[in-house]
C-alpha cells in the first residue's frame, strides 16, 4: 500500500497547496477528506499564473492524476461546476475520469450558507469567524441524520421529501430568529435539477475506488483542508471548523482501512497565523504583527480577511503533529522572516506539559519565548539548505529540537521550484 497524507499543522494556510501540489506530481491520486468550498489553495503556475481552489483537490494540475472528493467532505454543487468551469478558462480541461465525487458526500445547500452568515452576524462578539461557505450547519444537518447526500440528487426521485422539512425548519430560524429572508423549498430544487445533470458523469463510490486503487498498488495523496488546531475535536473548540480535519479524518472521510496510511506530513507556517476568532497565544499585536502580515501577504484566500500574525508557536506544534501522527513536516515561507529583526519561538506554556481542551484555558496560558538571532537576506533565490544563512539554519534546526519532527523540506517563494529538501 502507498498512501501519504498532507495536513496543515496550525491553524490553516500553512502553504499546503503548495506543497500538496510538489507531491502530487508522483501521485495516481489525489483526494480530499475533510472541508468544503471553506479551504483555499493558492498555486502558483509555471507560468506565473496564480490559482486559488476551495474545493476541488490540488491533483487537478497534474495530467494523469485522478482527483477524488470523499464521503466525509461537504460538497456545494454549484461551487464544484463553478471551479471547473474557472480552470477551463486558463486552459485546463478536467474530464470526468480524472474527478470523481462520492455519492457520500453532503451537499451545502442555500439554507446552509445563510444560516452561517447569519448566525456570525447576530452573534457579534461570539463570533467564530467562519468563512460564510455553510460547512457548520452543512455538518449539522449530516450528524442529524436529514442532510441531502449526492446519492439522493443523482437518484432522480423527487428532493421535496427531504427538502420541504429542511425548509419548514431553516426557514422558520432564518425568518423569526435572524430576520433574514426565506429560501423557497422549489427554487433549490430546481436548482438542484439544472446541476444534476452536469455532475452526474462525476459521481462514484469514491470508497470502492480508493479500496480497488489501493489494492492494485497505486499511490495515493490525502490532501488536508484546514489545519490539526481547526479539528472539530482536537482543536481549539469552539473556534475550529466543523469536521475531522487531522489525520485521524481520512479514514472515516475516505472510506479507506488505516492501515492504508504509510505516512503523514505535517506543513507548519514558519511563523503562525489564524483566520478568524479564537485564542493565539504567540499572536503579535500592533506593528510587529503588521510587519508580518504584510511580508507574508497574509490574507485570507477564501474570504479576504487579514490574518492574525505572531511567532512560530512550537508547543501548538508539538501537539498537533503528534496527534496528527507526523513524523516529518514541511517547513514553509521561511523567506517571510527577512529582515523581521531578531526573532522569538514560542517554546513551551509555563508550567503545562499538555495542549488545553478548553479555548479558555488556551487564552490564559503563559507563553515562554526563545530569541534567535534573525537575517537580513533575502531567502528567493535560494535552491538549497546549505545556501541558507546560518541563522535561518539554525532556526530550522532549533523547530526540530523543540517539536521533536524532522523538517524534510523548506520551502522559500510561492513557486513550485522554491522548495528544497533539508
Ligand atoms: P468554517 O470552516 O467556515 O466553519 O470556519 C470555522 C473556522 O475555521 C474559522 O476560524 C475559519 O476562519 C477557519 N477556517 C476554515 N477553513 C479555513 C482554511 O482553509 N484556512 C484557515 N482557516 C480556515
Amino acid at each position: 500500500m502507498a498512501a501519504d497524507c498532507i495536513v496543515g499543522a496550525q491553524w490553516g494556510d500553512e502553504g499546503k497547496g503548495k506543497v500538496i501540489d510538489y507531491f502530487a506530481r508522483a501521485a495516481d491520486y489525489v483526494v480530499r477528506w475533510a472541508g468544503g468550498g471553506n479551504a483555499g489553495h493558492t498555486i502558483i503556475l509555471p507560468d506565473g499564473r496564480k490559482f486559488v481552489l476551495h474545493l476541488l483537490p490540488a491533483g487537478v494540475f497534474h495530467e494523469g492524476v485522478v482527483n477524488v472528493l470523499g464521503a466525509g467532505v461537504v460538497l456545494d454543487p454549484w461551487l464544484v461546476l463553478e471551479e471547473l468551469r474557472a480552470l477551463e478558462e486558463v486552459g485546463l480541461q478536467v474530464p470526468p475520469e480524472r474527478l470523481r465525487i462520492s455519492l457520500r458526500a453532503h451537499l451545502v445547500l442555500p439554507w446552509h450558507k445563510a444560516l452561517d452568515q447569519a448566525r456570525e452576524r447576530v452573534a457579534e462578539k461570539d463570533a467564530i469567524g467562519t468563512t460564510g461557505k455553510g460547512i457548520g450547519p452543512c455538518y449539522e444537518d449530516k450528524a442529524a441524520r436529514r442532510g441531502l447526500r449526492l446519492a439522493e440528487l443523482v437518484s432522480g426521485k423527487s428532493l421535496a421529501p427531504i427538502l420541504e422539512p429542511l425548509a419548514r425548519e431553516k426557514n422558520l430560524l432564518l425568518r423569526e430568529l435572524y430576520g433574514a429572508d426565506p429560501i423557497d423549498p422549489a427554487q433549490v430544487e430546481a436548482s438542484l435539477g439544472e446541476v444534476r445533470e452536469r455532475l452526474l458523469p462525476f459521481v462514484d463510490d469514491g470508497g470502492a475506488l480508493l479500496r480497488k486503487a489501493l489494492g492494485e498498488g497505486r499511490k495515493i495523496l490525502f490532501e488536508g483542508a484546514q489545519g490539526i488546531l481547526l479539528d472539530l475535536d482536537h482543536g481549539t473548540y469552539p473556534y475550529v471548523t466543523s469536521s475531522s480535519a487531522s489525520s485521524g479524518g481520512v479514514f472515516s472521510g475516505t472510506g479507506i482501512p488505516f492501515s492504508a496510511l504509510d505516512r503523514v506530513i505535517g506543513v507548519a507556517k514558519a511563523y503562525t497565523t489564524r483566520v478568524g476568532e479564537g485564542p493565539f497565544p504567540s499572536e503579535l499585536q500592533g506593528p510587529p504583527g503588521e510587519r508580518l502580515r504584510k511580508a507574508g501577504g497574509e490574507f485570507g484566500a477564501t474570504t479576504g480577511r487579514p490574518r492574525r500574525c505572531g511567532w512560530l508557536d512550537c508547543a501548538a506544534l508539538r501537539y498537533a503533529l503528534s496527534l496528527a501522527g507526523a513524523e516529518e513536516m514541511v517547513l514553509t515561507k521561511l523567506d517571510v522572516l527577512s529582515g523581521q529583526g531578531p526573532l522569538k519561538i514560542l517554546a513551551a506554556y509555563e508550567g503545562l506539559d499538555r495542549f488545553p481542551a478548553s479555548a479558555g484555558e488556551v487564552g490564559g496560558l503563559r507563553p515562554r519565548y526563545e530569541e534567535m538571532e534573525g537575517w537580513d537576506e533575502p531567502l528567493a533565490g535560494v535552491r538549497s539548505f546549505r545556501d541558507l544563512p546560518g541563522p535561518a539554519r539554525d532556526y530550522v534546526a532549533r523547530v526540530e529540537e523543540l517539536t521533536g519532527v524532522r523538517i524534510s523540506m523548506v520551502s522559500v517563494g510561492p513557486g513550485r521550484e522554491e522548495v528544497f529538501p533539508r
